[in-house]
């Protein structure tokens, strides 16, 4: 393959978003009338977790609810770390954002009375989250989505284009990206006067994940690569309640079960949670999976335990985990599920201000890929899409209401990381990553793992067969090694075994490139509350 990409500019005003999930497609529509193009790596609808995820939107749409309640929840959750006016905004615009989607003709589950069904998950208060079809919210969300967008005029798909790296202009603005056409195997070289990553999470860094396997990192690894500030990185949450049957990516068992009233048990039947937590499976996501972590580690194994609470109802209730068991051999309805944890989502990630942009000119971020503040260190269930929503349609406002201004682009600085290979990571690779990953920047940490970790992926750097994919892969790991490292606490979904503690005072930790190589350098910033 050429070094040199072929140019296929869009015109000046053109805005790119990379991605195509709820985060990427919610914006695109947002956008509308102005010419939006979206990449997507897969065929649109195909690909990205979007379309698995299962619990569905948290927003106080119900009698007794409030924003101040749900604000409260996701603070108490965050573990000191959430943003306060990034949640606030959350909790006051979700009700809208659901109200959009209804609008687009996407439906949720309602009662005999035509209201939204409202269920409960872990550390929410009361009956928040909307579904749809029971555990299947992403999937009828992205196909009303995908939808709208293959109708609107103003937006162009192209799909299976894999992104290796964003461009520069020569002020140090983002001017789009380099990319490759996976069915031609030429590579692109993409202008746009805005770039607006929607690349999703990585839990496929991790041996065991509920996220396709090739989510990986690598919006937030191209993003720091150009110079845009990267925070807490060190934050990947752990999902309780994957199912434990060998299968890569996990399946997953949704917390909504629990929320049902499934009960966590162990081989014998003891409750496994315990003296772990008072709101027993209900309790915040880090601490229940480690309590699950534990319980298989102690050789009591962890199981999900829906006879009582849920029973013949479950294929209703549940498809799609109801399909998941019997595929493994599980009938749900007469036995416990095995379970064990699985790396989910990613609080941290490309630090965006209150409309999405990052810290560099042109370069915007929505969804998983983004910090916006509102997780901190531990999401609450079933807010990431709404933040998905509420944050896209505030980062299309804002592009929308910008100056208009062309850029040039200067592809000097470029040529060198052109030379590899774009194969995808070949798997020994990733494989031995993945593994790494789980043991020593998974749910428990400590500085001798991640010391050694980071020396391992130092030399893998140098490896003769390296690619693109391998590359943009290993940043992302290094960030969340190198800022887990750094964090010496016990703090939401990162725990040190070190440092069992909370310090102080609560800090984010922001991720900068320090030089033209692959030195990372952390600071502190404040957490910023409500009254600020
Ligand atoms: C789940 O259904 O348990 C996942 C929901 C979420 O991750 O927010």
């Amino acid at each position: 393959m050429s070094a040199l990409p072929a140019t296929d500019d869009l015109p000046d005003d053109s805005i790119l978003i990379v991605g195509a999930g709820i985060a990427g497609l919610f914006t695109a529509l947002k956008l509308a009338p102005r010419p939006v193009t979206i990449l997507t790596a897969a065929p649109l609808g195909k690909g990205g977790s979007s379309t698995w995820a299962q619990g569905g939107l948290a927003a106080a749409m119900g009698p007794g609810d409030s924003p101040q309640l749900h604000l409260r929840d996701t603070v108490a959750a965050g573990a000191g770390l959430v943003d306060g006016p990034a949640a606030d905004i959350l909790t006051k615009e979700g009700a809208a954002r659901v109200e959009d989607l209804i609008k687009l003709g996407i439906e949720f589950d309602t009662d005999a009375h035509g209201r939204l069904k409202l269920g409960r998950e872990a550390a929410h208060s009361c009956d928040r989250i909307v579904h749809a079809s029971g555990d299947q919210a992403g999937a009828a969300i992205m196909a009303g989505l995908t939808r709208a967008a293959q109708s609107a005029e103003h937006i162009t798909i192209r799909e299976r284009i894999v992104i290796e790296e964003l461009l520069r202009d020569e002020a140090g603005h983002i001017a789009g990206v380099l990319a490759v056409d996976i069915v031609k195997g030429t590579r692109l070289m993409i202008t746009a006067r805005e770039t607006v990553l929607a690349t999703g999470g990585l839990g496929g860094l991790y041996a065991v994940t509920t996220n396709p396997v090739r989510a990986q990192g690598h919006g937030m690894s191209m993003a720091w690569l150009a110079g845009a500030e990267i925070m807490d990185a060190e934050f990947v949450q752990f999902h309780p309640t994957a199912l434990d049957v060998g299968v890569d990516p996990a399946p997953l068992a949704t917390e909504a079960l629990r929320g049902e009233g499934a009960l966590l048990v162990t081989r014998d039947g003891g409750r496994l949670m315990t003296g772990l937590h008072e709101d027993m499976e209900l309790a915040p996501r880090d601490i229940v999976a480690r309590g699950v972590a534990a319980s298989i580690g102690a050789g009591d194994g962890a199981f999900l335990d829906a006879r009582a609470a849920v029973g013949t109802r479950f294929e209703d209730m549940f498809p799609t985990v109801y399909d998941a068991c019997r595929k493994a051999g599980i009938d749900p309805v007469s036995e416990p599920i095995p379970v064990a944890p699985a790396a989910h989502y990613h609080m941290g990630g490309v630090r965006t201000g209150l409309n999405g942009e990052s810290s560099l000119p042109g370069l915007w971020a929505v969804g998983e890929v983004a910090c916006t503040g509102i997780h901190g260190a531990n999401r609450l269930a079933s807010n990431s899409l709404l933040e998905a929503l509420v944050f896209g349609a505030r980062t299309a406002a804002a592009i929308t209401d910008g100056d208009g201004e062309t850029r040039t682009v200067d592809v000097s600085q470029l040529m060198q990381r052109l030379t590899l290979p774009t194969k995808p990571a070949p798997d020994a690779l990733a494989k031995s990553l993945r593994a790494k990953m789980a043991a020593q920047a998974g749910l428990l940490r400590d500085d001798r793992g991640l010391t050694d970790l980071l020396g391992d992926i130092d030399r893998d750097f140098a490896q003769p067969d390296i690619t693109s994919g391998n590359f943009n892969m290993l940043i992302a790991a290094k960030l969340i090694a190198a800022s887990a490292k750094n964090r010496q606490e016990s703090r939401g979904a990162h725990m040190r075994a070190d440092y069992p503690a909370h310090s102080a005072t609560p800090t984010h930790s922001i991720l900068n490139r320090s030089n033209a190589g692959l030195d990372i350098e952390i600071s502190s910033r404040s957490v910023q509350t409500s009254s600020e």
